[in-house]
């Protein structure tokens, strides 16, 4: 069965019963720009290998290794048991709109008022709504290149137009006030940052966000902050931009901080006079987010979960750590020292001239997975590639084990 790829990297079984005789599809021009992942090659054949009995390394998926802690698995127990799972309002149900409210309160000491909060159906959700209410045809956003695939993709969805701004390490692989500035066109209706990154695991320092939001703000655009990542940083404390900014669109997720990538919820907060038009296009788009989800959801903040998500954030510093040495001895180069998320973005030009290829090539001989940088962007693509490690660190081990007997077998 053919296989596709969710843009956290987990495998998709599509229907081979693509061919009805006699009707040639006529898409929308739109779908000539929305790419599926480079990377789906190289799962299909990691898929094909484990079928064949091969044990394969797999630092593609960008999702944690550990369960859903288990209160928000009880809670959703307990819904399922109650047996009333509806249809809910379209922003969520009030006491996860006003449990998130409280945690950013307790968390972060601002104070977000529920009715700025719509639960989505995950932060993918949110993020097409941000685009919807925002873009006419042809409008434009600034994001960084490399940056997470879907973005420009949300963006053409909905017509507008996705601008990539090549960034290096030189600016920690993110945009600045000063980039922004330079790449700004007549337009330019938006800007779209993530701190922390994914691919790079980066973060924006508190006083360059606030200067992107100024020159934003200056030019009568809007700022649009992913910070999925957020509750996941290691020796550092990312500030949420609401701190320092209400007028900006943030966007944030249940899928990583609190493992819950399958259960598809997240949420956004939108500066107040646009939630009318965000809560008429979620109901229309999505009617609302699963009923269940958002009832486990619940128990998100209780302090059990609490303490499993801290016990989960210092288990992938500990295997950043590892891996992020590991791999700096077998010769990739990371200039810049991630300090959030759970990706290693490398510059692996030392090792070879054309990621894609060593991706492929390694995932056939050493059984190792790991995500070229084409699926990130076009800039300096061929360099680079991503590893994806939240894993157990012998895991890892074994993963360095294989790609340093490959490097040396070559
Ligand atoms: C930066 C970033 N934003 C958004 C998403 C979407 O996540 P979800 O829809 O599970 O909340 C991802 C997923 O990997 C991501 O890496």
């Amino acid at each position: 069965m053919p296989i596709a790829i969710a843009a956290n990297g987990n495998l998709i079984q599509m229907s081979d019963r693509f061919d009805v005789p006699g009707l040639s599809p006529r898409l929308a021009a739109r779908m000539a720009e929305i790419e599926p992942f480079h990377v789906v090659e190289l799962v299909t054949r990691a898929q094909a290998l484990e079928a064949s009995g091969r044990r394969v390394i797999n630092m593609v998926v960008g999702e944690p290794d550990f369960p859903t802690p288990a209160p928000i698995v009880e809670a959703a127990m307990r819904a399922l048991r109650d047996n009333r799972l509806r249809y809910t309002p379209a922003l969520g149900i009030a006491p996860l709109r006003q449990a998130i409210s409280d945690w950013y309160q307790e968390r972060q000491v601002v104070d977000v008022p529920s009715t700025r909060i719509g639960v989505t159906t995950g932060s993918s959700a949110a993020l097409l709504l941000t685009m919807g209410v925002l873009l006419n045809p042809g409008d434009e956003v600034l994001m960084a290149d490399p940056g997470y695939p879907c973005n420009r993709h949300f963006v053409r969805a909905m017509e507008g137009r996705a601008l990539g701004i090549p960034v290096g390490a030189d600016t920690a692989y993110q945009l600045t006030a000063d980039l922004i500035e330079q790449h700004w066109t007549a337009r330019t209706v938006a800007v779209l940052v993530a701190s922390p990154s994914n691919p790079t695991g980066t973060l924006i320092a508190p006083e360059e966000l606030r200067r992107i939001h100024d020159v934003v703000r200056a030019r009568g655009a809007r700022l649009i902050v992913d910070e999925i990542y957020q509750g996941l940083t290691y020796g550092v404390d990312a500030r949420t931009v609401l701190a320092v900014a209400e007028d900006v669109f943030v966007i944030n997720s249940f899928s990583k901080y609190f493992c819950m990538t399958g259960w598809r919820l997240g949420w956004l907060v939108a500066p107040g006079a646009y939630i009318p038009a965000v809560e008429k296009l979620a109901q229309n788009l999505f009617i609302s987010s699963p009923d269940l989800s958002q009832q486990a959801a619940l128990a998100a903040f209780h302090p059990d979960t609490l303490k499993e998500a801290e016990r989960n954030r210092q288990a992938f510093e500990a295997q950043r750590d590892y891996l992020l040495t590991a791999v700096r001895k077998l010769g990739f180069e990371v200039p810049v020292t991630p300090q959030g998320a759970f990706y290693l973005y490398a510059n692996a030009s030392a090792l070879t001239p054309d990621s894609h290829h060593f991706c492929l090539d390694l995932l056939a001989r050493a059984g190792v997975a790991i995500t070229p940088g084409l699926d990130f962007g076009q800039h300096r693509c061929a360099e680079h590639v991503r590893f994806s490690y939240p894993k157990p660190i012998p895991v890892l081990e074994e993963g360095v084990a294989r790609i340093e007997k490959y490097l040396a077998s070559r």
